[in-house]
């Protein structure tokens, strides 16, 4: 099914499931500890053995040699899999640096090696016996000294290097402006659950649970770097314990387990060590952002220029951080430009909302010390410089923004009319402050296929290659099927994450909810027709509902069709760019700052969002909490600190690497209001788990500056940064 013009009238419009906060489908599977995470598989053709990665100690140079004869003594080791013996390997699609590295060495805790032992213990004591020496090579690993040397991305098409009008004339004469450098440091994904793979071998077949949130994109990689057909591959992923981006992509674990599988002749488990994961996998790259904003008197923007230098190696995609400045907000005469600072550190990529979240952080502190300047409220600069269609091309209108209502209503429901000026407020030892950001984030479709299967006995099964991330997929997906063929949503089996399973758009980039809900859309409007078909009735006049299949004055029971089975795919055509997609919102943060020490607690949060139909306004409002969550710590914690001498992340684990706990965590509301975009989709429904985490920081930053008066360019905003500048307290 191809999606070509608005969406009429359908089925899911009757939102009898759709719709509705449903609890998730998984979740008494996941408090019981019965939903089965990647290492947890008992279910394997024989015992395990373990596998345990050994990082390279260097960022940059050669693997001169690899002593293993200790380790291979060592009790219990079955194998030691290296770049030397592990037969030929190739490059994925979606990897920059070989997996299993040797003998050059291109990032820091790159693997060079994986012990394979009985057990978990024994290759982990063998692992430490392993003595690489290396040629160090000399790298570049200051992102300031990287960024004086970053040349201009001149290529004229590239993405994000666009313009229109005169930028420099209309800044200079501008009546007020803003020109200011803001600081995002790299970030690492954190999740909950570590990159995880069990693989074994079969004759030359090779079987594999991992945690992996695009099953297609690993699948092909993985059989891709081994060299063999990707019919031999059978990737299952069906639970995934966060990902966050990290696990977009074939990574070290499951490589090396299956490298570890085939030398040691059995099962092998991997499960990378947290030290290793901020520097072995990817992480959200470092920014330096100059925002130049010119605007007339009365707040209306003449001028806007964003230049973006982002922090990454050679050879890495394009960061995206001056997107949401292309498309926020209106003025004739615009400029972004993008530039690589290239270092040697390890591969910046895809981190929650990549773009727009770190590209947000600066341009929604800039709005705010626009307004300053202006002495105009932030909100009301926000509105007057709205916009119907896309900045750069007027012919490009959006298909659904109700932005201004976002801001409207949050200021209402936030009581933003108590905003005092900066650090007028206070409460004992408390300075509170006020601050708001926009959220932006663009709409993406992705081809996505389903198949469906009636039982013949009221039962329905879906499979999907779709992952669960943690978002609630089974359940909107079961909610799909329920809506579709009119049966209770506990009729409704989901099976995802499986290589064998039609091909979905995956978990990413916030398309995934719109884009599998739709593929399923598309399976099930085909079984309709072939259940109608059975049953004799017209398909385009039947309805499906309460288990009858109704045509006029003829009603059927939906069991009498019998066992049968449809499979389809959403497919887009034109439309997508036709209309430009995306989804808005508002951010509102109250924060209290100590007057004697500059720690500072965000005491509430709430937003508002545009994002289309809400298939489920439970799993929605988890995702946008937990995505505000995750911008409170970036806007307040989170950093990966770099050893500039020796081109690593120094506070690679949990303890030195901080994120917000339950106690960081204030009243958070959110609201959605309540639209359906007809042009997306038959769904009507864009993302949300991306846009909840799009300006939080700035936000959050803002209400800091309202409280203190001290206003801070550079994340995270720790207390070291404030308290030079703090009022003295009396
Ligand atoms: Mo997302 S950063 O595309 O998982």
């Amino acid at each position: 099914m191809k999606f070509e013009h608005p969406a009429g009238a359908n089925p899911i419009d009757r939102m009898e499931v759709v719709g509705h906060p449903l609890d998730r489908v998984d979740g008494p599977l996941k408090t019981s500890g019965l939903a089965t995470y990647a290492y947890e598989h008992q279910d394997l053709p024989q015992a395990p053995a373990y596998g345990v990665i050994v990082g390279a100690g260097i960022a940059k140079g050669r693997l001169v040699s690899l002593d293993l004869t200790h380790a291979e003594a060592s009790p219990g080791v079955l194998a030691i899999v290296t770049a030397d013996n592990a037969g030929p390997l190739h490059l994925g699609r979606h990897n920059v640096a070989p997996l299993l590295g040797g003998p050059q060495i291109i990032h820091y805790h790159q693997a060079i090696a994986v012990v394979v032992a009985r057990t978990f213990e024994q290759a982990t004591a063998a692992a430490a016996l392993v003595c690489p020496r290396f040629d160090v090579e000399e790298g570049v690993f200051d992102p300031e000294a990287a960024r004086r040397d970053a040349p201009l991305n001149t290529d004229d098409d590239a993405e994000n290097s666009s313009g229109i009008g005169d930028f420099d004339k209309a800044f200079a004469e501008a009546d007020v402006t803003l020109d200011q450098t803001y600081r995002t440091p790299a970030e690492t994904h954190a999740m909950m659950e570590p990159y995880a793979s069990i693989a074994w071998w079969d004759d030359d077949a090779l079987s594999l649970w991992t945690s992996n949130q695009m099953i297609a994109w690993g699948h092909k990689d993985l059989a891709k770097t081994l060299g063999i057909p990707k019919e031999k591959v059978r990737l299952r992923s069906p639970y995934v314990g966060g990902g966050f981006g990290g696990k977009l992509f074939l990574r070290a674990d499951a490589l090396l387990a299956a490298l570890g599988a085939r030398a040691a002749k059995c099962p092998v488990k991997v499960v990378m060590q947290r030290p290793l994961i901020a520097n072995n996998t990817t992480h959200r790259p470092a920014t330096i952002q100059r925002l130049r904003i010119g605007a007339s008197k009365d707040g209306t923007i003449t001028a806007i220029g964003h230049d973006n230098w982002y922090v990454n190696i050679a050879d890495s995609s394009e960061d995206t951080s001056t997107n949401q400045t292309q498309y926020l907000y209106a003025g004739a005469n615009r400029m972004t430009r993008t530039r690589r600072a290239v270092v040697d550190l390890p591969e910046g990529n895809a981190m929650r909302a990549p773009g727009e979240a770190s590209g947000l952080m600066a341009l929604e502190i800039a709005m705010d010390e626009l307004a300053e300047a202006l002495d105009m409220d932030p909100v009301q600069l926000r509105i007057r410089n709205d916009t119907r269609v896309a900045p750069e091309d007027p012919d490009l209108a959006f298909s659904q923004r109700h932005f201004v209502e976002c801001l409207e209503k949050g200021a209402d429901l936030f009581g933003w009319d108590q905003r005092t000026a900066p650090g007028a407020r206070r409460e004992g030892d408390m300075l509170i402050g006020m601050g708001m950001a926009a959220a932006f984030r663009n709409n993406m479709n992705v081809t996505s296929a389903a198949r469906v299967m009636l039982d013949g006995k009221g039962g329905v099964t879906v499979q999907t290659d779709m992952t669960d991330i943690g978002t609630g997929s089974y359940t909107i997906l079961a909610q799909t099927a329920a809506e579709m063929l009119g049966i209770p949503v506990e009729a409704v089996k989901v099976e995802l994450g499986d290589s064998n399973f039609p091909v979905s758009a995956g978990s990413g980039g916030q398309f995934g909810a719109n884009s599998s809900t739709s593929g399923l859309y598309a399976a099930c409007m085909k079984l309709r027709a072939i259940v109608c078909d059975k049953l004799g009735l017209d398909a385009d006049h039947a309805t499906f509902d309460k288990g009858k299949v109704i045509q006029g004055n003829r009603s059927l029971d939906l069991v009498d069709a019998g066992p049968l089975e449809a499979e389809d795919k959403m497919e887009w055509g034109d439309i997508d760019d036709a209309y430009q997609q995306s989804t808005f919102g508002a951010h509102f943060v109250e924060a209290g700052v100590d007057i004697w020490t500059g720690e500072v607690r965000v005491r509430r949060m709430l937003a508002v969002c545009d994002a289309g139909r809400i298939l489920n306004p439970k799993t929605a409002r988890s995702q946008m909490i937990g995505a505000m969550t995750m911008g409170l710590g970036g806007a307040l914690m989170e950093e990966l600190a770099v050893d500039k001498a020796r081109g690593f992340f120094v506070n690679h684990d949990l303890a030195g690497y901080e994120v917000p706990v339950h106690a960081d965590v204030p009243h958070q509301q959110v609201v959605f209001l309540d639209e359906v975009d007809d042009k997306v989709s038959p769904m009507k429904a864009k993302g949300v788990g991306e846009l909840g985490l799009c300006g939080v920081a700035a936000a959050i930053a803002n209400a800091v500056y309202n409280a203190t008066g001290v206003r801070v360019r550079d994340y995270p905003i720790t207390l070291d940064k404030l308290i030079g500048g703090m009022p003295i307290p009396t």
